[in-house]
């Protein structure tokens, strides 16, 4: 589509909206936890527009609150509790019937409980209801409360556009797969967010064509697990009656979406996450090296560095097939950054369990990491059959050794990339100087250099690194 027709496209929306402005009521909507999660609040948006509903940053405003939640840890769940009682305080102050909704994880954890708890609460809507809301929302005029939390085999919103929210017009989330089969016992993603299922590859096509003809330049192709993506006519991933009865060949595997997102839009910079190591596959590597539009950075949670504490916590890989993994990363794709998930003081790790974790680190150097204290949470095999025996403090000292040692690896891998010339995506101004561009290279290092001559965001410019500390590239334009 030439720059044209996309210009009139807009205008065409924007038209669109001004019709409806007449009976436009606000949504304010805010999101917590995984970058899914984000994406869904741009899938609720999209069903709420079709409803009349426009999007404001103002609470008090708002006809319609709802809160997209994570229980992921304990204290994810405390935040979104507080952020509640604002909502709640906003509702009594404002004339209007302000009407509250949870959505997502902590939604389908608690369902009518929440109800219960949060008297305020008007509205409770699980991850694979939100078709369903415009429903929810009559019952909910009707004066009753109004819930659904019913997981779905197939449900992937396949067909909805999401509705981009706080958006900075240059990366957007697309979503590949939703839910999660692999029941690690510290999570509980597999119980708020069901069964896995991919989604028809043709609508990922379509979605990421119509992000680029909004001049979109960055997709994040999103799953729990992207990397066991398989498309063979829809519904659950693991039927392997079905998948077994279609044919290899015209089966999708996350390999061949890969292949073919990155040969219909050459230009679009691709990104996936996150990557189960047992479900990365060597095919998968390889299409990375061979696109370049495919970037260069692998997410690859580990959560432990020893092979008895994986066992426990139900991973089905080793830390010797991680380090196999990660020597073929290093082999396959060189300048690949890495990053990992590690959860300190899981039920029973020992000193030793910790040491392995330790050295497992020193050996990957990992580029970046999140590292959490193991959070018990109700409903796990691990709360059901284990005992959370390693004091807080315990954990927390640990936390800090590993969050210690990845700064140290942080600024090793970024001083590596001092003097090189890499190729960043402008998507904003750095924060602490209005003068300065930020951006992304390929490794998903955040890069910041003087504004200089006519560029501006959704550009590749080539930035030639001087300096750096453990979180920022800088640099010069070339
Ligand atoms: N595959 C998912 C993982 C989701 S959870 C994805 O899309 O990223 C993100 C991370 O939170 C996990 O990798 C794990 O390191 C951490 N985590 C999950 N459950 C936890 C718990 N009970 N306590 C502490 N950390 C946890
Ligand atoms: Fe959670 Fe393990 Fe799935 S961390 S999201 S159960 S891969």
């Amino acid at each position: 589509m030439t720059r044209q027709v996309v210009e009139e496209k807009k205008q065409g929306q924007a038209l669109i909206t001004k019709q409806k402005q007449g009976n436009i009521k606000k949504l304010f909507i805010e999101s917590y936890g995984c970058q899914m999660n984000m994406n869904d609040s741009e899938i609720v948006a999209s069903v709420l527009a079709i409803e009349g509903y426009d999007t404001t940053n103002v609470l008090e405003e708002a006809d319609l609150v709802l809160i997209n939640t994570c229980s992921i840890r304990e204290k994810a769940e405390l935040t979104i509790r507080k952020r509640l009682q604002k909502y709640n305080r906003v509702k009594l102050d404002s004339n209007r019937k302000m009407k509250i909704g949870v959505l997502g994880c902590m939604a389908e954890r608690l369902k009518t409980k929440f109800l219960e708890e949060e008297k305020m609460i008007d509205l409770v809507v699980g991850p694979d209801a939100y078709r369903d809301l415009p429903n929810l929302l009559k019952e909910v005029e009707d004066g009753k409360d109004a819930i659904n939390v019913i997981l779905s085999k197939d449900e992937t919103y396949g067909d909805v556009s999401p509705v981009r929210l706080n958006s900075n017009g240059v990366s957007a989330f697309v979503t590949i797969t939703r839910g999660c089969d692999n029941m690690c016992t510290f999570c509980v993603v597999p119980f708020t967010r069901g069964r896995e299922r991919s989604r028809d590859p043709q609508s990922i096509l379509k979605e990421v064509h119509d992000l680029w003809n909004n001049d979109y330049k960055e997709i994040t192709l999103l799953g729990q697990n992207a990397d066991s993506y398989l498309w063979y006519g829809g519904g659950l991933k693991k039927d392997l009656k079905k998948a077994s009865e279609i044919a290899q060949e015209t089966s999708i595997d996350f390999a061949k979406l890969l292949e073919m997102v990155a040969l219909a839009l050459p230009k679009m910079r691709i990104r996936f996450a996150t990557s189960n190591p047992h479900d990365m596959h060597v095919n998968v590597l390889h299409t990375i090296a061979k696109y370049t539009n495919i970037c260069n950075y692998i997410h690859l949670p580990v959560q432990s560095g020893s092979t008895r504490i994986l066992k426990k916590m139900n991973r089905q890989h080793t830390r010797k097939a991680y380090i196999v993994l990660i020597d073929n990363i290093r082999k396959i794709i060189p300048n690949c950054a890495i990053s990992h998930d590690l959860i300190t003081g899981f039920c029973s790790e020992t000193e030793e369990d910790h040491q392995e974790t330790l050295s497992l680190m020193d050996y990957v150097k990992y580029n970046f990491g999140f590292m959490f204290a193991y959070s018990e949470r109700p409903g796990t095999l691990a709360a059901k059959k284990m005992i959370d025996n390693v004091p807080l403090a315990i954990k927390k000292r640990r936390l800090t050794e590993i969050i210690n040692k990845q700064m140290k690896h942080s600024l090793i891998r970024m001083q590596e990339s001092v003097g090189k010339t890499f190729e960043v995506l402008i998507d904003g101004t750095s924060k602490k100087n209005k003068n300065e561009w930020k951006g992304r290279n390929s490794q998903n290092a955040v890069v910041v250099f003087p504004k200089i001559g006519a560029k501006k965001m959704g550009d590749f410019v080539n930035v030639k690194i001087t300096s750096c500390t453990a979180a920022t590239l800088k640099g010069i334009m070339k």
